[in-house]
């Protein structure tokens, strides 16, 4: 996988392209202060001011705001003042509105997928800049696309090509997990499918196996074929529940694309795994196999974490503030020991 496979493969290269046959979306270019905000470690917050809840100084400047992160000497009260983009905030939620209100967010490349158990909605539905912040900054797979995009690059001599970062926006569209394939080209050529949730067995895909084949090879042929910068790219696509089919995002063809129930051996050593048939070879999670645990398991913080923090479950909410008081009281308890104590 070379450098310009990587750079063809951003979200504002495939989009004019494939227009018609994707979910409408919006690019924002990301201005510098606000990439340098998602990669700050320290802040996480960010002003209510979106939402609208306070005024906001109309001098502050996208500029000079950001900076202003305060901590107070004071050790009991430490107050954090958020950094703000104005304008930018501006920008955004009038894209969201447009897009209906609920958006589903990404980068150049990638989407905040192993960030959604942080939102209290566990999805990456959002509404606001700060639900997107919250979402791009608790996720390493946005920090990669800033920092390391090339980095499985085979032709690591030559210089990077320079990228201009951008903020997608995409209408928010509730997809059956079971719906979404990966289609692997090679060559202009569909060479393999593979369900893309494959840690689920679903009866439909076994059921209409064939027309879920023929289905995204015609919109392969029809749609796609040759209409792409390069020979060699993964997509992924979306049949829907009336068996229309829909580009949902385009990777490049190579090892950090996941090859799902494909092995990139397989996928690049000579097509063993096409040659037998006309079209690709398709791939699902039948019954027989052990269901296994979603990828996205190792990024998810416990159960009862979450539970705590959406609320839903009232009695250990209870038992979790009763825990904390007490917790207090017993350091409380240590201090005075401690300040009357000898040195
Ligand atoms: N517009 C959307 N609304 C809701 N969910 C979406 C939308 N677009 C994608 N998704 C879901 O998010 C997943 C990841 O999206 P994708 O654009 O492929 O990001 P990535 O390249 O980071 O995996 C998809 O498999 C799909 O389930
Ligand atoms: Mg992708």
């Amino acid at each position: 996988m070379k450098k310009e496979q990587v750079v063809n493969c951003q979200f504002s290269v495939w989009y004019p392209i494939f227009k018609k046959h994707t979910i409408k979306s919006l690019i924002l270019p990301l201005p510098q202060n606000v990439i340098d905000y998602l990669l700050d470690d320290g802040t996480l917050v960010v002003s209510g001011s979106d939402h609208n809840t306070q005024q906001t100084n109309p001098n502050n400047s996208d500029s000079e705001a950001e900076e202003d992160v305060q901590w107070s000497d004071d050790e009991t009260t430490t107050t954090v003042t958020a950094p703000e983009f104005p304008e930018f905030t501006a920008e955004v939620l009038e894209a969201i509105n447009s897009l209906g209100g609920r958006v589903f967010p990404k980068l150049n490349w990638s989407a905040p997928r192993d960030a959604n158990w942080i939102a209290l909605n566990s999805s990456l539905e959002s509404q606001s800049l700060s639900d997107i912040f919250l979402l791009f900054k608790s996720s390493d797979f946005i920090t990669h696309d800033l920092t390391q995009p090339f980095l499985q690059c085979s032709d690591q001599d030559s210089p990077d090509p320079v990228i201009n970062y951008e903020l997608v926006l995409r209408k928010w569209s509730e997809l059956i997990p079971g719906g979404e394939f990966r289609c692997f080209v090679k060559e202009n050529k569909l060479i393999a499918v593979s369900q893309r949730d494959y840690t689920q067995h679903y009866q439909h895909i076994l059921k209409q196996e064939e027309q879920i084949c023929e289905s995204i090879q015609d919109f392969f042929l029809q749609k796609v074929q040759f209409n792409f910068l390069d020979e060699d790219f993964v997509f992924d696509v979306y049949r829907d529940s009336l068996g229309r089919v829909w580009l949902i995002d385009l990777n490049p063809f190579g090892e950090v694309t996941d090859p799902l129930l494909f092995s990139w051996d397989e996928l690049t050593s000579g097509g063993d795994i096409a040659q037998n048939q006309d079209g690709p070879a398709f791939r699902y999670t039948n019954s027989e196999v052990t269901v296994q645990p979603s990828p996205s398991l190792s990024y998810r913080i416990p159960r009862d974490f979450v539970d705590l923090s959406t609320g839903e479950d009232a009695y250990k909410l209870i038992d979790f503030l009763k825990l904390k008081k007490s917790q207090q009281e017993d350091e409380e308890e240590e201090e005075e020991e401690e300040e009357e104590a000898p040195q």
